[in-house]
């Protein structure tokens, strides 16, 4: 069960700040149970300036042609905002980072800066475990594998089509108190599910893996702002966490993690340097929930509860897992030649664990928004410049 309860069913509170997340000043040290993010990519042209305008000393070094200086100083930016991290991770808490490798010319040299094993390094230094990582193989659009000298031999090299997913804990196992282990079984997710999302290699490219119309690979403008499918941050989510905890992005870009959080049913928080994303944190939100974006727009009307359609992505996700279920549990039993030896009551569908016999599967049933100053902007004054509250309702079969 979620422990935030209304009158009108569990809700689960969504806060965005834009300010940096070098200083997470309003999160409480040990209050945060997931953390999944996606920082600019040091190295990656596109995020220069993002980097010059917060560390002088980047485009100093870049226009001395010292790229390793400019590679060094960038992560010393990212280095702030990891120590946030560790603060803020509750004892067992996950921290799951979405980067990928640059390669680039400066000055006379090409070659590779290997940003995640910079981050790897940064967050074991912090106390961090480094648990395996996973590698999302993104299809490329127009690959050009001609890189370097071409088609002769020894002056070419291979074409980064990766990113990571790296994964640390804090602190080693986390402990589920006795009042908490209902709501942990409740969390739980399907065996064929646990088989294909605990794989190391991730290909997030088709739509059915995503929530169709928030989609980056669909929608230029997301792809461009560097945002990762919202079936990337999901699966973390519910890999990693449980109903009725806290997920953090530090660098919430348009919102993806938060649209995650509430097809997921958690609560989360979100830290945003650039104000000019609170529009298209909107437009994310209100195209997963299946609502005109004016719904929840601060410009739009404010604290309204607004239906959230059966047939939203959101739903649809949520939904989706049930009916793969069905089809992965026939596929089992054929394969077997035996029905499965576990049941799921309030489903009715057969499951191959004990485990997975108390899952509850969340829809969102509706949304509202409140906002702090007149353009959702943070006054200052600590206060969430934004705060979605979307109220789910339990699935039946
Ligand atoms: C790779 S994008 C994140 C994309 C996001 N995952 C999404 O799906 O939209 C990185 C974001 O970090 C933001 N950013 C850069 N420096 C920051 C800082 N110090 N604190 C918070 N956000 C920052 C950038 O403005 C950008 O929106």
């Amino acid at each position: 069960m979620l422990p935030t309860m209304s009158t009108s069913g569990p809700y689960t509170d969504h806060r965005v700040f834009f300010r940096s997340a070098t200083d997470l000043a309003e999160v409480a040290d040990r209050s945060v149970d997931l953390i999944v993010t996606s920082p600019p990519y040091p190295m990656i042209g596109m995020w220069d300036e993002v980097f010059a305008e917060q560390r002088p000393e980047v485009a100093d070094a870049l226009a001395a042609g010292r790229g390793m200086g400019a590679f060094e100083a960038m992560h010393g930016l990212l280095d702030a905002v990891w120590r946030e991290c560790r603060r803020v991770l509750a004892p067992g808490g996950f921290l799951c980072i979405n980067i990928g490798d640059a390669t680039r010319t400066v000055g006379s040299s090409f070659r590779l800066y290997p940003n995640h094993a910079r981050v790897i390094s940064a967050c074991s230094a912090l106390d961090l475990e480094a648990l395996p990582s996973i590698v999302w193989r993104k299809t490329t659009n127009a690959p050009n594998k001609f890189m370097g000298s071409g088609t002769l031999p020894a002056g070419a090299y291979v074409t980064l089509e990766h990113e990571y997913v790296l994964v640390f804990r804090a602190g080693g196992p986390r402990r589920f108190a006795a009042d908490d282990r209902g709501r942990r079984r409740e969390s739980a997710y399907f065996w064929e599910e646990r088989n294909v999302w605990f794989s190391d290699q991730w290909d997030l490219s088709g739509v059915r893996q995503s929530f169709g119309a928030v989609s980056p690979s669909r929608d230029p403008g997301r792809a461009r702002s560097g945002a990762f499918p919202v079936e990337l941050a999901y699966r973390l989510i519910c890999m990693y966490s449980a109903y009725g905890d806290t997920v953090l992005d530090p660098f919430l870009g348009t919102g993806t993690t938060t649209l995650a959080a509430i097809a997921a049913a958690r609560n989360s928080v979100g830290f945003e340097r650039d104000p000019r994303l609170a529009g298209a944190m909107d437009a994310t939100v209100a195209a997963g929930c299946g609502v005109a974006p004016a719904a929840v727009s601060l410009d739009g009307q404010r604290d309204l509860d607004v239906p959230v359609p059966a047939e939203a992505p959101v739903n649809a996700r949520v939904r989706r897992r049930l009916d793969d279920h069905r089809a992965a549990m026939a596929e089992y039993e054929r394969n077997r030649g035996a029905p499965a030896t576990h049941h799921h009551n309030r489903f009715d569908v057969p499951v191959v664990t004990r485990q997975e016999t108390d899952i509850v599967l969340y829809g969102v049933q509706a949304l509202a928004l409140s906002g702090v100053g007149t353009k959702g902007v943070d006054d200052g004054a600590h206060d969430p410049a934004r705060v979605y509250r979307a109220s789910h309702t339990a699935m039946s079969s």
